[in-house]
């Protein structure tokens, strides 16, 4: 396969070099594989539905939602399902990771926040602030607190404006330390976790497809990777299939073991 240019400069606008652009086809392909939570499924297809019905709820004058905000542990779906969302959405991906806007140079994240925001204002877009719980971090001295704090005014200001046909999505893993002043004013709420067995079971025998394996080898895998993400059951997956490549042979526990050794997944003891 050909390697794919993977940031693609659509609507790109100055000033707002932080962002990396996803055009919604290339969303498309990255969230291919992605496995939602019944309960997270429902608001993902709620919310696009009702993105659909923009007359009917003008009609009513019912505000249509438009900032969603993803919590939970690395490597559940929350990057991915903002993919998703621009896929389904077919709108472009703006990715911003708040944290790196702000620990560069922390004067100019105020400015740099609202560029972002009059960037969606005036671009159809899915804005994705990523590692959203950066604005809220308790900083050292003094003036960096006062500092944070007028960034967190900015960027209450920014979601309370926010209007159109852009969509805001944020992620956190710290439900805990984002301001509550801000949390309140997302819409749409999800809550991420690892997988349970029947959606890492589903997501093994999305990753293996049709690799040539050994029988049960999709139980085996689902039974040795308890406790582990997402992410890492693709890691270890993938792993495991490079191992029976080099080895021109079917995938096998032992490579799935081999490759769990290797990988040392983090898994939390149950
Ligand atoms: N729910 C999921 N369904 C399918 N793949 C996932 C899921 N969660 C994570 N992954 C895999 O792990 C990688 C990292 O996931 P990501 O969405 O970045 O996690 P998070 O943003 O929650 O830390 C993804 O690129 C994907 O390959
Ligand atoms: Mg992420």
């Amino acid at each position: 396969m050909s390697k794919t240019n993977h940031i693609n400069r659509i609507p790109r606008a100055k000033g707002i070099d932080m962002a990396a652009f996803y055009s919604p086809k290339e969303c498309g392909r990255k969230a291919k594989h992605i496995v939602f939570s019944a309960d997270n499924e429902r608001v993902v297809e709620e919310f696009i539905t009702i993105l659909g019905m923009k007359e009917q709820f003008a009609e009513h004058d019912v505000p249509m939602p438009n900032k969603m905000v993803m919590f939970g542990p690395p490597g559940t779906g929350k990057t991915l399902t903002a993919f998703h969302l621009a896929h389904r959405l077919q709108l472009p991906l703006v990715l911003v990771r708040l944290d790196a806007i702000i620990h560069s140079h922390l004067g100019e994240t105020g400015s740099n926040v609202r560029k972002l925001f009059e960037y969606a204002r005036a671009n159809p877009c899915v804005l994705f602030l990523d590692e959203f719980d950066a604005v809220g971090r308790t900083r050292e001295s003094n003036d960096e607190v006062k500092e944070m704090a007028r960034v967190v005014n900015t960027l209450l200001q920014c979601l309370d404006e926010f209007e159109g046909d852009s969509i805001l999505v944020a992620a956190t893993n710290l439900e805990t330390q984002l301001d509550q002043a801000i949390w309140r004013r997302f819409d749409t709420k999800m809550t991420y976790s690892m997988p349970d067995e029947s959606s890492r079971r589903l997501y093994i025998s999305k990753l293996m497809g049709q690799f040539e394996q050994e029988s049960q080898l999709e139980d085996y895998t689902c039974e040795r990777l308890t406790g582990c993400s997402y992410a890492d059951v693709e890691q270890i997956v993938l792993k495991a299939k490079r191992k029976a490549i080099i080895a021109s042979s079917p995938l096998h526990e032992q490579f799935i073991n081999d490759a769990y050794v290797e990988y040392m997944p983090r898994v939390l003891a149950t």
